[in-house]
């Protein structure tokens, strides 16, 4: 099976897309063929004739990976409303179901050398009543990242994340990345510090704040995006042959 890292996060916009499109460009530029995947959006716009749905995280991932592939095998469940995905899927009457999942990531990663799969909202975000996004890396054993959004309560929501991460033994987490969000947060050196010593996994890149006017799009904020020396060995990948 193709190596997949999942990107998740400390909560709904912290950056994971952010992150997510800086490591495609990186692995793009050592000639590895990444997919970018975000297996389940909500919050979307249909488009053109056939009012297709697209969303713009979807997007991103899928302009940014050096594996071409369609939008529906990189965006397979997308829902218009930004509300909770397990209440859209069942307002449109389609119920996000784990084999499926598994199916899906298993078809279209076939030509990549490595995946990076985006989660939605946070680790344990509900898929339907009996069920959470994070079956979907538990059952596939992925890789995962945590972005840590800087933000006052981050501590908490990042170790409690990491052990829900860990709790069933079957996802490693290869490392985290410390985002910026928030440019009134204060002593972030001292907190950074914290969450290597909190997370027990080594710090992969820091992304510092962007202001309005040069943050949109998102490349903009990846010309801040920083790789730690640890980086390199937590990707670890090679094309295959
Ligand atoms: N370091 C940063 N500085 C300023 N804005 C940021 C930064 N990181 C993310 N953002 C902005 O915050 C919003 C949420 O980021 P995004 O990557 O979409 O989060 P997520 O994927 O976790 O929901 C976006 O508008 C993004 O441009
Ligand atoms: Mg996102």
């Amino acid at each position: 099976m193709t190596r997949g890292i999942f990107i998740t996060g400390t909560s709904t916009g912290v950056g994971k897309t952010v992150v997510t499109t800086g490591l495609l460009r990186l692995l793009a530029g050592q000639g590895i063929r990444a997919a970018g995947l975000k297996p389940v959006a909500s919050g979307a716009k249909s488009v053109g004739p056939q009012r297709a749905l697209r969303n713009t995280d979807a997007l991103e991932l899928q302009a940014a990976a050096s594996l071409k592939l369609r939008y529906e095998d990189v965006n397979p469940w997308v829902f218009e409303p930004a509300i909770a995905p397990h209440i859209a899927a069942r307002e449109a009457g389609r119920p996000i179901r784990l084999q499926e999942m598994i199916d899906w990531y298993q078809r279209v990663t076939t030509g990549a050398d490595v995946a990076l799969v985006e989660g939605a909202g946070g680790w344990r975000v509900p898929l339907h009543p009996d069920g959470f996004l994070s079956d979907l890396p538990e059952a596939l054993q992925l890789d995962v990242i945590l972005v840590v959004g800087l933000t006052l309560g981050c501590l908490n929501h990042a170790r409690l994340t990491v052990e829900a991460i860990t709790r069933s033994g079957r996802c490693r987490l290869t490392g985290w990345v410390a985002n910026a969000i928030d440019p009134g947060f204060e002593r972030r050196a001292e907190n950074v510090a914290t969450l290597a010593d909190l997370l027990g996994a080594p710090p992969l890149a820091e992304v510092a704040f962007h202001d309005g006017a040069a943050r949109s799009p998102h490349d903009n904020v990846l010309v801040e995006f920083r790789p730690t020396p640890q980086l390199g060995a937590a990707m670890a990948v090679s094309p295959k042959a």
